[in-house]
Formats: structure tokens, C-alpha cells, sequence
């Protein structure tokens, strides 16, 4: 018998880059994006191997070292549930989340293991445990990751994040739908936040009077959030844009499938993330998703999703 698990891609809605600078943000789960993984028996002996389909790699646990993610992340979870670390079990690790775009492809992946091997275990883990679990295992890749990916693709909610401190994950009473749109030009997130860093440190003053704004915006949002009102949520996405194209992280690419965003309709339309290239994210009511997806795709988007926040959990 098999046992499948699967975890939600993400996108940060307000307040990147702020964040690094102890300041909150939002992230929220993707479920239109997700990562699935299945766990299988083998025959006795034959140990535990993973497949990542997507990558084309297989893994073997018992020859893998602890700086593979997969591996990491499974021998963890053998070890807390007090399993036998070399099992006859077969991981199939499927994930549609884009790789390297910001949108939490390893934490997910990571969240699907965890999920699977507990379900084949038959218990069913706490969101809390499985955060933890992933946490470990972006260790290898991201050094100190501030842990916004794993705890929103572990919980499935959406997430109020403040480094440093123990995440808040809240349910917005109604969904909304976002149109995420991917620019197709790649960035380092690291070299974005090492730009900010340096004309931080070059005027500092100015750069945490807008902190400070984006601050407000952030929790402004929440409030839009959890009170429904998505036309100010909406004016939220266009005010925190503003602050990242002040603080120069957006690019005219992305301001281009900003712009078409809102000409098609959006009520808000801001870059996610690290910004000079990756994702842009559009605030849209239903009626109107395909109208922006389409006018994204026609301003040269490279790939476009459409997903429902809060309809889940
Ligand atoms: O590009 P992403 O989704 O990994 O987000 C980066 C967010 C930053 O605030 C720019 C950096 C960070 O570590 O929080």
C-alpha cells in the first residue's frame, strides 16, 4: 500500500525585503502549485531509494550524504518516528512548483516527505513538527533561512512572518485570487538583498523611513485580510510596489506585467520576492483572472498561475 503527502508552493505577498530588517511580511500557500511525494514498499533489503522525477535524480539513503536536501529531510523523519533509517521504501517526489523562482520549490518538496513518510507511518504529523523538520534540511541549501518557506508550505496557510520570532499563521475569512506571473528573467535573491544592504548602509535613514512604510503596509494588509476588504488589500500591493521600486529592486520588466496587471483589471499589482526578475503578483476578483492572465502572458509573462488563497484550511 501507498501513501502519498503533498505540500502548497508560495508566494510572499508584503513586505520582502523589510523582513530582513526584523520587519514583518506575509507569505501565503500556492495549492495550484504543489509538490507531491509517495511512499511505496520495496522488496525486503532493497533499501530506501528517492526518485525526483522532476530532476531526474535517484537517490539512495544509505549512500547519500546529509548535504542532500531529500535525503536530510527523510532521515529526519525516520529518526523522529524511530524508524529503521535504512528502510525497504520507495519515495516518488513529483513537485509543479518552478524551480528557483522564489516560490518555495525545496521547502515544499521537503513538506511532501515529511507528510508521506508520517502517513506511511500512520500518524498523522503536526504542522508545527513538520516546519520544524523541513527547517533542518533548507539549512543545506539557504545557510540561515529566514523560515517563512517552511512554515507556510508546512501549515498551508497564510503566514504573518517576523524574523526571529515564532510564526503567526492566520485564515482569512474569504479567499481571493491572485495571478502570480513569472517574468522568466532569472535573479540571485541573495544578490538583491546584498544591493539593498549596501544602499541601506549608504543612507540609512532614508531606507528605514521606508522600511517603516512598508511596515504599515504590511499590517495594514492583514487587517484587509482578515476583514475581507480586498479593494484596500488591492491598494496595498500598489503602495508596497512603489516602496521596492524606491529602494530598487524592481526592474522595467517587471514594472511592464505590473502595469498590464492593473491596466487588465487587477485592483493591485506588486513584484514578489527578491524582485529584479522572478515573479509579479496581481490581486484580481474572479471574473477578471483569466482577462489578467491573459494580458500578463501577451506583456511577455513566461508562465502564469492563477491561485485561491485562504479556500483551503
Ligand atoms: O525570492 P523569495 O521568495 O525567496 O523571497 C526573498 C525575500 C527577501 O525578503 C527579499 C529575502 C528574505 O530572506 O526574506
Amino acid at each position: 500500500m501507498s501513501s502519498t503527502g503533498e505540500a502548497p508552493g508560495k508566494v510572499i505577498l508584503v513586505g520582502e525585503h523589510a523582513v530582513v530588517y526584523g520587519l514583518p511580511a506575509i507569505a501565503v500557500p500556492v495549492w495550484e502549485a504543489r509538490a507531491t511525494a509517495t511512499v511505496s514498499p520495496r522488496a525486503q533489503g532493497a533499501g530506501c531509494i528517492i526518485c525526483a522525477h522532476d530532476i531526474e535524480r535517484e537517490i539512495e539513503l544509505s549512500r547519500a550524504d546529509d548535504r542532500e536536501p531529500l535525503a536530510l529531510v527523510a532521515r529526519l523523519v525516520l529518526r523522529e518516528l524511530s524508524m529503521d533509517p535504512d528502510p525497504d521504501l520507495q519515495i516518488d517526489v513529483r513537485s509543479q512548483i518552478p524551480i528557483a523562482s522564489g516560490m518555495g520549490s525545496g521547502a515544499a518538496v521537503g513538506a511532501a516527505i515529511v507528510r508521506a513518510l508520517y502517513m506511511h507511518a500512520g500518524v498523522v504529523p503536526a504542522d508545527s513538527v513538520g516546519s520544524a523538520l523541513v527547517y533542518r534540511s533548507e539549512e543545506v541549501h539557504h545557510g540561515t533561512p529566514s523560515g517563512i518557506d517552511n512554515t507556510v508550505v508546512a501549515y498551508g496557510k497564510p503566514v504573518w512572518f517576523v524574523r526571529g520570532k515564532a510564526p503567526e499563521v492566520f485564515t482569512p475569512p474569504c479567499s481571493f485570487t491572485l495571478v502570480i506571473a513569472d517574468s522568466g528573467v532569472p535573479s540571485s535573491t541573495l544578490a538583491m538583498v546584498a544591493g539593498v544592504r549596501s544602499r541601506h548602509d549608504a543612507s540609512p535613514n532614508e531606507y528605514n523611513a521606508w522600511f517603516g512604510e512598508i511596515a504599515e503596509i504590511v499590517a495594514n494588509a492583514r487587517r484587509a485580510m482578515e476583514t475581507g476588504n480586498l479593494h484596500e488589500l488591492g491598494e496595498l500591493f500598489n503602495l508596497n510596489q512603489d516602496l521596492l521600486e524606491l529602494i530598487g529592486v524592481s526592474t522595467p520588466d517587471l514594472e511592464r506585467l505590473v502595469e498590464a496587471a492593473r491596466v487588465a483589471g487587477a485592483s493591485g499589482a506588486k513584484l514578489s520576492g527578491g524582485g529584479g526578475g522572478g515573479n509579479i503578483i496581481a490581486l484580481v476578483a474572479d471574473y477578471a483572472s483569466e482577462r489578467v492572465a491573459n494580458a500578463l502572458i501577451e506583456s511577455g509573462a513566461k508562465r502564469v498561475i492563477v491561485t485561491l488563497v485562504g479556500a483551503r484550511g
